[in-house]
Parts: structure tokens; sequence; C-alpha cells
């Protein structure tokens, strides 16, 4: 069973699609599996975002395939790690908790780089177009960290 890991922010087209393949892409494949997911609904079925998708593309990764979904109650249990892109994401995905355990499986990916600080991914969706390679940095450096922990816990 490959460790499953979740990206979540509030529409899965711009942050969560490029922490997704981010991640993906420092992990080897087989042992983890990663995915993303949106706590808002309107973006349900759709490609990411374009300026995500050419801020990837400029990075070397294609996320063009991804398909946006909505976060639901049984990802707590499909999922071994969770990661919010931000405050408000991590307070709706954890209204939707049900025990402790849950609860834990939620943290914010930006503490891997400021452990504890609680630092939000900024939403680049309505600002200017260098917020995607801003965004594409932190979360570079986040996913490094986790890419690095993950594979000498799981090892
Ligand atoms: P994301 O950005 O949470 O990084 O995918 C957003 C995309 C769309 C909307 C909000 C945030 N929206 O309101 O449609």
């Amino acid at each position: 069973m490959p460790v499953k890991i979740l990206m979540v922010c509030l529409g899965n087209i711009c942050r969560s699609p490029l922490a997704e393949g981010i991640l993906a892409s420092k992990l080897p494949k087989g042992k983890f599996l990663v995915d993303s997911a949106g706590t808002g609904s309107w973006h349900i079925g759709r490609a990411p975002d374009n300026r995500s998708i050419a801020t990837a593309k400029k990075n070397g990764l294609n996320i063009s395939n991804q398909k946006g979904r909505q976060f639901k109650r049984s990802d707590f249990d499909t999922f071994d790690y969770i990661f919010v892109m931000d405050n408000n994401n991590y307070s709706d995905v954890l209204d939707l908790a049900t025990n402790e355990l849950q609860k834990n499986k939620v943290q914010l990916i930006l503490n891997e780089i400021f452990p504890d600080e609680n630092v939000d991914v900024p939403d680049p969706y309505y600002g200017l177009a260098n917020g995607f390679d801003m965004v594409y940095q932190m979360l570079d450096e986040a996913c490094e960290i986790l890419a690095q922990r993950l594979i000498a816990k799981h090892s």
C-alpha cells in the first residue's frame, strides 16, 4: 500500500494542483501517492487554472491532466497525510473531522519550512501573474523538506 498524501486548497485549481505536481515529482512512484482537492465545489471536473499549468510547465512539470474535485469526509480515512494551503482551508477541513485521529492528519504545508508559525500560501487567483511564481517557490521549498521527511520516515 502506498503512503497517501492529499494537498488541499479552496478551489483545487491554483495552489493544491501545483502542490500535488511538485510533491509527486520529488517522491518515488509506487511507494507514494499524491492527490489534491478543494474545500469548495465550483471547479469540480475542471483542469487547473491556466496560470498554474504555465508556471508548472516553466519548471518542467505537467499538471494539465489533473481534474478538480472537492474534499470529502472519506478523505480522512483514505489519506495518511492532509496538507492545507492556508488557515481558512485548515478550519474548513477540521470542521468535517469527526475524531482526533482525523484532526491530527491535517497540517499547514508551510509549517514544513516555518514550524508552528501557521503561515498561509497566499491565494493567487485574483492577484498578479507573478503570484503564481511566488506560490511555486514556496511550495517547492516546503515540498522538498516534506519529501525528505516522508522518504526517511517510510523507507
Ligand atoms: P485555489 O484558488 O484555492 O488556490 O485553487 C482559488 C481558485 C478559485 C477560487 C478561489 C480560490 N474561486 O473563488 O473560484
